[in-house]
């Protein structure tokens, strides 16, 4: 790994009570084991564990404010007001958040994104971390960064992962004992990873907002899709490798996983009873692109999340020349090239 990310805890205000106001930052993640299925909707657990690269881009940074005099929470998304689903998810979070405080005070949510949103790229994985750090610490909770990803997993599950830098896994957790007994052994944390140096050609193929939301597709996956128990199964037995493959630093391993992963992800979807098809004839484009980079010898992998945009892990030294190659296959489209970002943190109280 090129860079070391900080994995302290991602302290409150401890003991100070709430200050009213903090503003933290996140950054999505990338699936290379991937998070499809819950087996409870209400306290986001997964069927899977799943393991992550956190990346340096699309940073989210959101702001919340106690408001003592407002009936209601408000969130603004780039300072377009939030409304429907999205107003309601983010409520529901920030009245999780007062539960635990013990507050009934609401706030202003104010988010700034530069991710393109609903693109399949994981908005909500740094939108809800950056939110459980901003609001943990506004409303005076005093949690280390294992159980803010647990408190961040409730908002999405993703977003758990994104509490720490680097390579991540989030742990499913145990399928029997108490609801709560669950949510505790349902967290994300760091994985060690030897002399890997890793870059992902982000090929961003279809920006706009997409037709079936991943909530909705995993849950029609997993109620009739007749591959879903077989890929579950399938994954842990990959998360294994994966975790090995990164011990010893093998990029080619990690990314035939990575591959063969995600490539069984929507196979589970594609069965789906309607299907959910996210992959669009500039995805296959760009998959055969990269078959042909392996063929002349480059270390370049595919993983493709709830949308039609591929993410290439490659070499970060092989970075240019995949991103180039791309380009070429895609030339109408936004190639970008990310590297290992870091965990969620406060920017500061009351900024
Ligand atoms: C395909 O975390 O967005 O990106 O928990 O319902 O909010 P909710 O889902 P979300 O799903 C991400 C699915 C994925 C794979 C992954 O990131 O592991």
């Amino acid at each position: 790994m090129r860079t070391e990310h900080s994995t302290a805890p991602v302290a409150g205000p401890s003991g100070q009570g709430a200050t009213g106001s903090a503003t933290a930052v996140a950054h999505p993640n990338i699936a290379l084991i991937k998070y499809w299925g819950k087996r409870d909707q209400r306290l986001v657990l997964p069927w899977t564990s799943s393991l992550s690269m956190t990346l340096d881009l699309f940073a989210t940074t959101t702001r919340v404010r106690l408001d003592p005099g407002a009936g209601h929470d408000t969130a603004a998304l780039n300072g377009v007001p939030a409304t429907g689903e999205t107003l309601r998810r983010i409520t529901a979070f920030l009245q999780l958040v007062r539960e635990t405080a013990g507050s009934g005070v609401r706030a202003v949510v104010d988010t700034e994104n530069t991710v393109p949103t609903g693109a399949g790229l994981a908005s909500s994985a740094s939108g809800f971390a950056a939110l459980a750090v901003a609001a943990a610490a506004a409303y005076g909770l005093d949690l280390d960064a294992t159980a803010l990803s647990r408190l961040a997993r409730r908002g999405s599950g993703s977003a758990s992962r994104s509490l720490f830098g680097g390579f991540v896994v989030w742990h499913a957790g145990a399928e029997t004992g108490t609801a709560a007994e669950a949510d505790l052994g349902s967290y994300a944390e760091p994985v060690p990873a030897a002399g890997i140096d890793p870059a992902l050609v982000v090929a961003v193929v279809d920006a706009g907002p997409k037709e079936v939301s991943s909530r909705e597709a995993m849950r029609r996956t997993v109620d009739t899709s007749p591959l879903f128990r077989p890929w579950a199964a399938s994954s842990e037995d990959d998360l294994a490798d994966m975790r090995a493959a990164l011990r010893r630093g093998d990029i080619d391993a990690v990314g035939e996983i990575a591959e063969r992963n995600a490539l069984g992800m929507h196979a589970t979807m594609l069965a789906a009873r309607p299907a959910v098809r996210y992959l669009s004839s500039a995805t296959v484009t760009v998959l055969d692109r990269v078959l042909q980079l392996r063929r002349e010898g480059i270390a370049a992998y595919s993983t493709m999340d709830a949308g039609p945009n591929v993410k290439v892990l490659c070499r970060r030294a092989d970075a240019e020349r995949v991103a180039g190659a791309v380009r070429d296959a895609v030339p109408d489209d936004t190639v970008l090239v990310a590297g290992p970002g870091p965990g969620a943190r406060l920017l500061g109280e009351g900024t």
